[in-house]
């Protein structure tokens, strides 16, 4: 049988422990206020989910989808709208949430494209940041692990479009 038991980076208690502190700052943070929450598709799905689980306010949810990497593991160096969110932000606070900030390409892209559109403010949180490869200017507001430069999967994150399913950020070793 194929093998398929990526290394654990991150474990699924670690995550869950994470985002409950994470909920509760971004409830404190919007006292009085309500947001509209932006998830990042593909990869920010499941960490969207169990987020706003904790998240102690009224709020709606939007999704959008943008592709800068290639079913590869580095960057194409640009960035391209697959699908936009369906409401008007202007005047709204808006939280994104992304999977991770790597180049920070996609995230600095997509904060400017909002910021076009007139919000109150607009927030960012992030499940992983890779400081190593950090090229743009981005302010991560709530984040989830600062994690070393290695390519990680699973919790939502891909290689080629596999391994989202997986309960846990796991490192890609040759073999897998
Ligand atoms: P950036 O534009 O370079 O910051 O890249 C951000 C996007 O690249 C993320 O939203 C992910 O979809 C993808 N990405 C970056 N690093 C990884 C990784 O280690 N695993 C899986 N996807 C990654
Ligand atoms: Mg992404």
């Amino acid at each position: 049988m194929e093998s398929y038991t990526p290394e654990v980076m991150i474990s699924e208690e670690e995550i869950s422990l994470r985002i409950q502190a994470l909920g509760q700052a971004i409830t404190k943070d919007f006292e009085g206020e309500d947001l509209v929450v932006i998830c990042v598709l593909k990869g920010a799905f499941i960490f969207c989910s169990d987020l706003i689980k904790k998240i102690n306010r009224p709020l709606s949810l939007e999704f959008i989808a943008l592709s800068s990497y290639g079913d590869g593991t580095a960057s194409s160096g640009n960035v391209r709208l697959d699908m936009d969110i369906t409401c008007n932000v202007e005047g709204k606070n808006v939280l994104i949430v992304e999977d991770i900030v790597d180049s920070g390409l996609t995230i600095k892209t997509l904060m400017q494209m909002l910021k076009l559109r007139g919000p109150k403010s607009v927030k960012l949180a992030s499940l992983l940041f890779k400081p190593a490869k950090l090229k743009h200017d981005v302010k991560i507001d709530y984040l989830g692990f600062e994690i070393d430069d290695k390519f990680v999967i699973g919790y939502g994150l891909d290689y080629a479009g596999r391994y989202r399913e997986l309960p846990y950020i796991g490192v890609l070793n040759a073999g897998n």
